[in-house]
């Protein structure tokens, strides 16, 4: 992802990732077009009901929405065994692959899977999940996705408390010069979007709050804010 940030402007770019356990599956392609011009990329929710209470889909949609956008495709594994399905998601046409630590019986391992397959990496937790869990691996990552709902479905309300783990993956990349990309996950829309990305997320992912509003792109625009996000000062 391109973590724009201009010393001289103080404004730095914001992504928004539509999450498409949101959307129309009967018109699938055409909810992803209306889309696809005012997004940054698409977030694809993998749910086995082992891990999460709930079923969603596996690569045989993630190769069809592939083929219906350009689009950046982020996986979220919410599955139980993700290093067996690593090669499959990629195949499928995943770009990044987000696997849960607690599904992780060894993280070293799966992360140099996920490597080797040409996907950018990234990991996330749960929000009950202590962040020393994900500490040791936040240098050998592209991207930590900090969940702010139990993960499992869409619409739930955001969890501030979040905003604290925002803060903290801020400060472990600054303290070891890490190039990390944060995002959040859940119960994310225009009301809260600018304390989130103020919190310091570069990707916001949102379901609800965009395929479920009257004008999608307006909804987007909001998020964004009517202008760049201005960095609070260190
Ligand atoms: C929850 C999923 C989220 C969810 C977000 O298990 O990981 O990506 O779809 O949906 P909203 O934005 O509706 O909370
Ligand atoms: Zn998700």
């Amino acid at each position: 992802m391109s973590r724009e940030l201009s010393a001289t402007s103080g404004v730095r770019r914001i992504e928004i990732h539509p999450s498409l356990l949101a959307a129309d599956f009967a018109h699938l392609a055409d909810e992803i077009r209306d889309v696809e011009p005012f997004v940054d990329g698409l977030h694809l929710d993998v749910m086995d009901g082992v891990f999460v209470p709930n079923i969603s889909f596996g690569p045989v949609v993630v190769e069809a929405v592939r083929r219906a956008t350009r689009l950046p495709l982020h996986c979220h594994l919410m599955i139980a065994e993700p290093s067996q399905y690593i090669s499959a998601f990629r195949d499928a046409g995943a770009d990044t692959i987000l696997v849960h630590i607690e599904t992780l019986t060894d993280p070293v391992e799966t992360i140099e899977d996920i490597k080797a397959s040409g996907a950018r990496v990234g990991i996330t937790l749960n929000p009950e999940t202590p962040t020393h869990r994900v500490q040791p691996w936040l240098p050998a990552v592209d991207e930590l996705l900090i969940m702010s709902v139990h993960p499992g479905f869409g619409g739930q309300s955001f969890q501030p408390e979040s905003l604290k783990r925002i803060r903290w993956a801020v400060h472990q990349r600054d303290v070891h010069g890490l190039a990390l990309c944060i995002s959040v996950d859940g119960g994310i829309g225009p009301a809260n979007a600018r304390q989130v990305a103020q919190a310091g997320a570069d990707i916001l992912v949102a379901g609800t709050s965009v395929f479920r509003a009257p004008d999608r792109r307006a909804a987007v625009d909001a998020m964004r804010g009517a202008h760049p996000f201005t960095v609070s000062p260190p």
